[in-house]
């Protein structure tokens, strides 16, 4: 084990189980990457501002970029008993350039570093998961493009309740996801500021130019305060409800499609290539993936519920505790975009059963508030149209048919307003052409839907 940095203040080494229990270097490692970037852009605007010498900083910039190419060659490996990335990148710097490197934390601390690190990190992975998702919206549109006349029961309490088709159910997906979408965005703004200049938590007296950090490493704005720039952990927390809330529309599209499956339904079958066997049973064809996203949603929902609780009683500023906020958002984004990625082309490749959709349709009364709805547009109140439909309804069942195949005397019986004409008003297809208000199910309105949806889109691309 290394001797530690701060080894001039202690007397002892520290227990090698309180080494591995400090050390997060297991799941920051991954940030090497934009630790080394920060420090690049640290070192530059020390050098601009004379706070350090121009050799001195290109001999860190050049030794940085030796330890980048390093790690990614595999040359360097990442010292597992480090206590954590920026220890183990300043370390190794100071080996290879010698005293130069030690000047590389002049004017900063870990707490701005690690602060300065994640928001990096993150924003890479908004504009990953922004990109995911979106690839999963065009899949959604392009098949509700091909099934804006496939018509389907929509239901409440899970019983059929009336007629839409399925791209209308599809482009309910659409709808949360680009809710998802503009979250992400607006996260991704609270994301996109610096954080360095905070240095432990009270700032510096060196003539930093926070700004030209900033510019060097693209970000929007600088924190405006050095206690909240390394004490703040919203963007992160923030990050996850939003990814807690697209696991939760992946959650709720996959156990439709787990139903969808199933011989009860049978709406859709998932290719070969996106379902699994049974161990036992040759029959089966699972729908594992969706039940393992559903499952997966649970994750996420811990892992924001461990960055709240992890945060709340935290006094300013920094505190050890927030290194656990890392393996939490890492957890999360890493969740998110594994469950994405699969989701897609299962969904671009499943077969959908428009014939067993229609039938599901025909069946279960859903045109029974149309034929109320056709009374009422001969005069009569809804109430009173309600109740006669009721009892042809149950005419119906007890005669075991549907309202389509109801002779005119019977409906007659119940009402002279009732005419030849019943019958086209209440076919599947009318119920359907008919809803044709804004965000109705009628083809002319999915499509509209999909075209204001296409150009809310094209703002993210
Ligand atoms: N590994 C630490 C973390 O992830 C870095 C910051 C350490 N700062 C400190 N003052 N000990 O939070």
């Amino acid at each position: 084990m290394a001797q530690t940095m701060w080894a001039g203040r202690f007397s002892k080494e520290v227990d090698s189980k309180v080494n591995d229990f400090n050390s997060s270097v297991s799941f920051d490692a991954r940030m090497y990457k934009q630790d080394i970037k920060g420090s690049v852009a640290h070192a530059t605007m020390l050098a601009e501002q004379g706070i350090i010498d121009v050799g001195e900083s290109k001999a860190i910039i050049d030794g940085l970029n030796g330890i980048l190419c390093d790690i990614e060659s595999g040359a360097l490996e990442i010292d597992p008993t480090a206590e954590d990335i920026h220890m183990f990148i300043e370390a190794q710097l100071t080996s290879r350039i010698g005293d130069a490197g030690k000047r590389l934390h002049t004017a900063r601390s870990r707490n701005d570093q690690v602060a300065l690190d994640i928001r990096l990190y993150l924003k890479d992975e908004i504009e990953e998961i922004t990109h995911l998702t979106l690839e999963l919206e065009n899949t959604i549109i392009d098949l509700a493009k091909q099934h804006t006349r496939t018509v389907m029961p929509g239901y409440t309490h899970l019983q059929r309740a009336q007629p839409i088709t399925f791209a209308h159910h599809l482009t309910a997906y659409a709808q949360m996801l680009a809710r998802d979408l503009s979250r992400l965005a607006d996260c991704k703004k609270r994301t996109d500021v610096m954080p360095l200049g905070s240095c432990a938590l009270a700032g510096t007296t060196y003539p930093l130019n926070r700004r030209r950090t900033a510019e060097l490493l693209g970000f929007s704005d600088i924190t405006m305060n050095s206690l909240d720039g390394v004490s703040d952990r919203d963007f992160a927390i923030e990050l996850c409800s939003a990814l807690s809330m697209l696991m939760m529309h992946l959650s709720r599209f996959s156990e439709e499609i787990i139903m969808w499956c199933s011989w009860e339904f049978k709406f859709i079958e998932l290719d070969d290539a996106y379902s699994t066997g049974s161990s036992i049973m040759p029959q089966k064809k699972n729908p594992d993936i969706t039940e393992l996203i559903r499952g997966k949603t649970a994750r996420v929902y811990g892992d924001l519920q461990t960055l709240l609780v992890m945060m709340k009683g935290l006094p300013l500023a920094y505190n050890k505790d927030m290194q656990e906020d890392k393996e939490a958002i890492f957890d999360a984004v890493d969740t998110v975009k594994l469950c994405i990625s699969t989701f897609t082309p299962m969904l671009a490749t499943m077969t959908v059963l428009e014939d067993n959709m229609r039938n599901a349709a025909a069946r279960g009364f859903i045109n029974a508030t149309d034929c109320a709805d056709y009374l009422v547009k001969k005069g009569m109140p809804f109430r009173t149209a309600y109740k006669i439909t009721g009892t042809l309804v149950k005419l119906c069942i007890d005669k075991n048919t549907v309202l389509e195949q109801l002779s005119l005397e019977e409906y007659r019986q119940l009402s002279e307003l009732f005419d030849e004409d019943v019958y086209d008003a209440i076919s599947l297809d009318t119920c359907v052409m008919q809803r044709n208000v804004e965000g109705g199910p009628a083809p002319q309105a999915v499509e509209k839907q999909i075209q204001l949806l296409e150009q809310t889109l094209k703002g993210y691309c």
